[in-house]
């Protein structure tokens, strides 16, 4: 702060009253015949010039003293100005620097609790936003601001969350009544939709402080977000669903055909020799889409626990070949098996890992036109790899399919797949045993030209 100039009226007023009792005495002194006039005048001048200049002095102490004691305040700490003219204010500008000092040492401990007050919050993994009894943000935290972007600070929650029952919801609990007691409930679950790519589903949890907080806080609302839940529970629905309406077919085949032979066939031996060969069929179908099933919960079940013995592939390939030689002579079909003679063990289990490529050498076969090549070329990728690829010459998948393709019971072509036999669960079989030894599954496909499947595995 500039030194301020003493104001003149301030100047005047110290002086008149300093100099009133010398100026009195010596009238006094002149008009009692004590003093002549001359020394009388010499004297008051002398007097004057004096405490002048001692007022003077003692005026710019003062003024120092209050501009120390006004910057005490400031964030930074003022020097200590000299105030020689003023001892009594040293002694008091000592004592207010010292309280000084308390008051920025408390301030200190004050900021320092509500930084880790603001830290423990944004150390939440859930979205937590803090209202005031006015329905204003009063403080939010990282993961509020990730989730919803910028949140407007002192602004009514609408500006963030436009949703009527939320705030519908927070008004009946922060409402209180003619005596200022709240009437609603202390806490609330809303459930809402965030709407953005990807729609979220979110859970607010709503509670009431029991009394506001030193930042104006009484409501607290905790986000969270439940969409991969309801994905899952769909999930599940919809597996359900689709197991059942699998097994309806086939069983509601077998009535009928039981019927008709209790019935109308009941002596006709061609026909009943016809619809016992169909019945087979379908008993076996439902057998391989129950085994199917089966396999598909047990892989799941140990999914997290990744499997540590060492296979041969070139191993199993020659056993799945050699599984699928009637299918593929009946076809038409050559399986071709290149193997890399420096190719080295994967890490895995061998009946796992038979049933991957039985399923992938089967897609190929059934998907292949006739008297095409099926090759199955398995060499190392990378330095701890091994990459197994199954190519077909056959009529290739469409690229929309593609990423759905190992969902349970997808198919690209319902009907073929069916007169085929398929279940739809091969792909999703394949799928979790891959992701259960920590590989990766890659399709490729051109439509008309045929599709590859790749299997990568960690090897030994
Ligand atoms: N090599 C392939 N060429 C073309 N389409 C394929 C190929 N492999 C799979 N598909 C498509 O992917 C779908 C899913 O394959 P997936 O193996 O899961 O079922 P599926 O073969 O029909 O039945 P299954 O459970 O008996 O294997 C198939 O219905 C088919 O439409
Ligand atoms: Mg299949």
């Amino acid at each position: 702060m500039a030194a301020q100039p003493l104001s003149f009226r301030r100047v005047l007023s110290a002086n008149v009253v300093a100099l009133a009792p010398a100026y009195g005495a010596l009238a006094g002194l002149y008009a009692w015949g004590a003093l002549a006039g001359r020394p009388a005048l010499i004297a008051g001048a002398g007097v004057t010039v004096v405490t002048v200049l001692l007022v003077q002095r003692y005026l710019g102490s003062l003024a120092r003293f209050a501009r120390f004691v006004s910057e005490l305040s400031d964030v930074q700490e003022p020097v200590m100005p000299r105030l020689s003219f003023a001892p009594a204010t040293e002694e008091l500008a000592s004592a207010a620097a010292t309280l000084a000092m308390g008051w920025r040492r408390q301030r200190a401990s004050i900021d320092n609790l509500a930084a880790s007050a603001q830290a423990i919050v944004d150390g939440l993994p859930d979205p937590l936003i803090a209202l005031d009894r006015q329905r204003r943000v009063v403080r939010t935290n990282i993961a509020a601001r990730a989730l919803l972007g910028a949140i407007a600070a002192e602004r009514d929650l609408s500006m963030t969350m436009r949703h009527p029952e939320l705030l519908a919801a927070i008004d009946a609990l922060l409402e209180t009544g003619a005596d200022g007691n709240f009437t609603g409930p202390d806490q609330t679950a809303i459930e809402i939709v965030l709407s953005g790519a990807p729609e979220l589903d979110v859970i607010v949890h709503a509670r009431r402080l029991p009394r506001a907080a030193a930042d104006g806080s009484l409501a607290l609302l905790v986000l969270h977000d439940t969409t991969a839940l309801r994905r899952a529970e769909r999930m599940r629905a919809d597996f359900v669903a689709n197991a059942s309406h699998e097994l309806k077919t086939p069983i509601a085949g077998l009535a009928g055909f039981i019927e008709t032979l209790r019935g109308p066939a009941r002596d006709d031996v061609a026909a009943r020799d016809r619809f016992l060969g169909i019945m087979a069929e379908q008993a076996d179908r439902m057998r391989r889409l129950v085994d199917d099933l089966l396999m598909l919960s047990r892989i799941e079940q140990h999914e997290h626990a990744r499997p540590a013995g060492e296979v041969d592939l070139a191993s199993v390939l020659r056993g799945v070949q050699d599984l699928l030689q009637l299918k593929a002579a009946a076809r038409k079909v050559t399986v071709e098996l290149a193997i890399d003679p420096s190719l080295r063990k994967a890490v895995g289990d061998y009946d796992e890992l038979t049933i991957v490529f039985q399923n992938l050498i089967d897609n190929a076969l059934k998907y292949a036109k006739p008297s095409t090549t099926v090759r199955v070329a398995a060499q190392p990728a990378g330095d701890d790899q091994v990459a197994v690829a199954v190519s077909d010459e056959g009529d290739g998948i469409p690229a929309a399919h593609l990423p759905r393709l190992t969902e349970r019971f997808y198919r690209v072509d319902n009907a073929r797949s069916r007169q085929l036999g398929g279940t739809g669960l091969g792909l999703a079989i394949v799928k979790h045993v891959v992701n259960r030894h920590r590989g990766r599954l890659d399709i490729q496909s051109l439509p008309g030209k045929g599709s590859v499947f790749t299997v990568t595995l960690p090897s030994v």
